[in-house]
């Protein structure tokens, strides 16, 4: 997979890909991720990406001219092109699964007071990854890119995000590691049993435990 990003911050993204699983992805080239600054597209001589609002209003507007030829420049057949803002589609671990099936990805960033509104036009998607406001659209890329990438192929365990929270939507199950009992609090003993049948059941009971105790809404689907 390929992901193009469109910021006029680039070097914000600079440390969650050198870092970890991503890096890792990029290093064994199980995708390609390319953060353009498309402040270089501009026709303006001032180098200026955005403009005030017509009609009067606080804030600066992104101009649709250096975002339209910067795609015009990247864009393929197989491109699928997605604008982060607060008033997109919640983003949901199934929108994720669905990302990660394309081959081509562009993740456009908004920033400062908003964007014209005729950069939608371009887009084939609109996400928000919750309901609050950010600076920009820088955080909620890194977001995308982040859940995106772990779930393509090769990248970590596919068993290892069969049974992520929210894969059937249901939580996660909980999980325990080494001491067997740490300050007084000890490891469920199915887990100890070796029967993995019963291990199985332990969790899946707790998963669903779990979600009608913190996520009702999700049984609910
Ligand atoms: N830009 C600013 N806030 C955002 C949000 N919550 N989701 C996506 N893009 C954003």
């Amino acid at each position: 997979m390929r992901i193009d990003v469109l910021t006029i911050f680039p070097d914000m993204f600079q440390n969650i890909l050198e870092e970890s699983i991503l890096k890792r992805a990029i290093e064994e080239k199980k995708v390609e991720i390319n953060i353009i600054n498309f402040r270089d597209y501009t026709e303006d001589p001032h180098n200026k990406v955005d403009d005030t609002p017509y009609g009067g209003g606080a804030g600066m507007v992104l101009m649709p001219q250096p975002i339209f030829d910067c795609i015009d420049h990247i864009k393929t057949n197989e491109s699928f092109i997605i604008l982060m803002t607060p008033d997109g589609i919640p983003y949901k671990q199934q929108i994720a699964y669905e990302l990660s099936n394309k081959k081509h990805l562009i993740i456009i960033c908004g920033h400062y007071e908003g964007f014209d509104e005729r950069i939608r036009s371009i887009c084939d998607m609109e996400i928000s990854i919750g309901d609050y406001v950010l600076t920009g659209g820088e955080i909620p890329a890194m977001v995308l890119i982040d859940s995106i990438t772990r779930l393509l192929p090769g990248v970590i365990k596919e068993e290892s995000h069969q049974n992520d929270s929210f894969s059937e939507n249901l939580l996660d199950y909980p999980t325990y590691t080494k001491p067997r009992v740490y300050r007084g609090m000890e490891v469920p003993e199915v887990l100890l049993s070796g029967d993995h049948k019963k291990i199985e059941e332990y969790r899946r009971t707790e998963s669903i435990k779990k979600t009608q105790d913190r996520r009702p809404d999700l049984l609910e689907k």
